[in-house]
């Protein structure tokens, strides 16, 4: 098994602290987050000059994906409500060679910009953790110039690979230790989704239903990956040998109709929603 299942403590599931950005960054930003991004930037057709906001921008994947692209016509701000994730989302543009992106460490209920200041909005995989959504989107409609659009995703519902997870830590740890994973499929319905934006002033609110790949070369490397990124990283790494052994090899045994001939290859169904403000303000 790999250096990566020692793991350090665990706290709450969806403010990643200590090395876990770092460990987000590493797994799953490769194997499905930075794959996704790349589709949002392509939905949002990017304009010389335009503003960018990556809003719950996480460890700033999609904020990468849109400078890269935008180049220096393009200019890509992050904001995220958990100061370590910006801090690396720092480093990597740092490593990337990505000069064009701020950061602002932010809720997005009440986000640190002047209204009108964006053309453009995205938000990957981040609304359904917000505790206000309603709040958040008019707050990205509030900092939206007139016009502007937005392009937000969230996935529709538990991938293979989250099921077979949830089922061996459940087995190993009990149903308490994983009460919030759900979370990340909260926001499944697309008509809520929708209803949502419309609430918040959007126009146009229109979502699209697709299937994602994640890919790993080795699931057993991935697996234990993403379990020292989770919020049971420190039972985990308790664990003996033997029995992460056991863990991974029962999440392995649920997996195999998802491998192809390149390793892990599992879908994820997703929704996009793309909305704008309205042209007039
Ligand atoms: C699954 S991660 C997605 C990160 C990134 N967008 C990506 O695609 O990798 C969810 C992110 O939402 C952020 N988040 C949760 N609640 C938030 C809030 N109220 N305001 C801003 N960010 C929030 C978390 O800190 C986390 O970075």
């Amino acid at each position: 098994m790999s250096a990566t299942c020692q793991s350090t403590a665990g706290d709450s599931c969806y403010q990643l602290q200590g090395d876990r950005p770092n460990l987000y960054e590493q797994w799953w930003v490769p194997a499905i987050m930075g794959p996704c991004a790349e589709d949002l930037v392509d939905t949002v057709c990017l304009r010389p000059g335009e503003k960018l906001l990556d809003v719950a921008c996480g460890t700033g994947v999609v904020a990468r994906a849109a400078a890269r692209r935008g180049g220096a016509q393009v200019s890509v701000t992050g904001t995220d409500i958990n100061e370590a994730m910006i801090e690396t989302a720092q480093r990597y543009v740092d490593l990337d060679g990505l000069p064009n992106i701020r950061w602002r460490v932010g809720d997005a209920a009440s986000l640190p910009f002047k209204t009108s200041t964006f053309d453009v909005v995205l938000c990957q995989q981040g609304l359904q953790f917000m505790p206000s959504r309603l709040a958040a989107l008019r707050e990205m409609a509030r900092v939206l110039v007139p016009g502007g659009r937005l392009v937000a995703s969230v996935w529709k519902s538990g991938s293979p690979f989250g099921t077979a997870l949830r089922k061996s830590l459940v087995d190993c740890f009990g149903p308490e230790a994983l009460s919030d994973w759900g979370v990340s499929i909260s926001l499944g319905d697309r008509h809520k989704l929708r209803a949502l934006a419309k609430d918040a002033g959007f126009e146009g609110c229109h979502v699209r239903y697709d299937v994602k790949i994640g890919r790993h070369r080795e699931p057993e490397e991935f697996i234990c990956g993403v379990i020292a990124a989770s919020s049971l990283s420190g039972e985990f790494a308790s664990l003996s040998a033997k029995d992460r052994e056991k863990l991974v090899q029962s999440i392995i045994e649920n997996l195999k109709n998802y491998v192809d001939d390149g390793g892990l290859a599992y879908p994820a169904e997703c929704h996009t929603l793309t909305a704008q403000t309205c042209e007039t303000g």
